[in-house]
């Protein structure tokens, strides 16, 4: 993991931001750098939407508005860092617990930017365990499924998630059709959202500052 290159594809990710936009944004270690360069911007943008109390506190101490996605209609863009990034542009995300927001605000918005540094660059996505959010009742019902799938579902105990979920990291998959599984596992009653983005892939991605084909 290279903290460099992090702060590079956050801060390279700036160039994607037009007058009087509203920016949709992550959450995570890599986006807190593209937070801290969208300050200087501050002026000349309307203001953003946030996926996490985190980065809420990290844009207001900006003096960046926050705004509610329900007032805003479609985005045109949304930056977020991940924690696996496949050939596709196929995602997994949600090792901060904030994937249901994300998911949401990425769904909302014209051009997804991924900002990621090289080691989370990989051919086949599942070797970061997969997280998924849980409405807390159905934490063993959904682990039951999961293990029925073959993965093996670990609590992330004692995380509870800004929508006051639970979550569960599942640990074994090699996630050859990544769609497919978002899908299946988008049908199990309890699951809130899983960290796949398949369905909506990044439409660009930065590896530091270098633009991933
Ligand atoms: C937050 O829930 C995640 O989806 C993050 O976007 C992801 O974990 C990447 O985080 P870092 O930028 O801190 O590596």
């Amino acid at each position: 993991m290279s903290n460099n290159e992090k702060r590079l594809a956050g801060e390279a990710a700036i160039r994607y931001v037009e007058d009087g936009a509203i920016v949709g944004v992550g959450t995570g270690s890599t986006v807190a750098y593209f937070i801290d360069a969208l300050a200087d911007l501050r002026d000349r943008i309307q203001g953003a939407v946030s996926s996490s109390e985190q980065s809420t506190a990290q844009l207001k101490k900006h003096g960046i508005p926050v705004l509610d996605l329900n007032a805003t209609g479609p985005l045109s863009l949304y930056v977020d860092g991940a924690d696996e990034c496949d050939p596709y542009k196929r995602l997994i995300k949600g090792g901060g617990a904030a994937l249901t927001r994300e998911k949401i605000i990425a769904e909302a918005s014209e051009k997804f930017v991924c900002v990621i540094d090289s080691s989370k660059k990989v051919d086949l996505l599942g070797k970061f365990p997969l997280p998924i959010e849980v409405i807390p009742m159905a934490r063993s019902l959904v682990g039951r499924e999961i293990a029925k799938r073959g993965g093996q579902p670990v609590w992330r105990d004692g995380v509870v998630t800004d929508n006051g979920n639970w979550v569960i990291d599942v640990h074994g998959w090699q996630i050859a059709d990544p769609a497919a599984l978002e899908n299946d596992l988008n049908q199990i009653p309890g699951i809130v959202a899983v960290g796949l983005f398949a369905r909506r892939p990044a439409n660009i991605v930065l590896i530091g500052d270098r633009l991933m084909d």
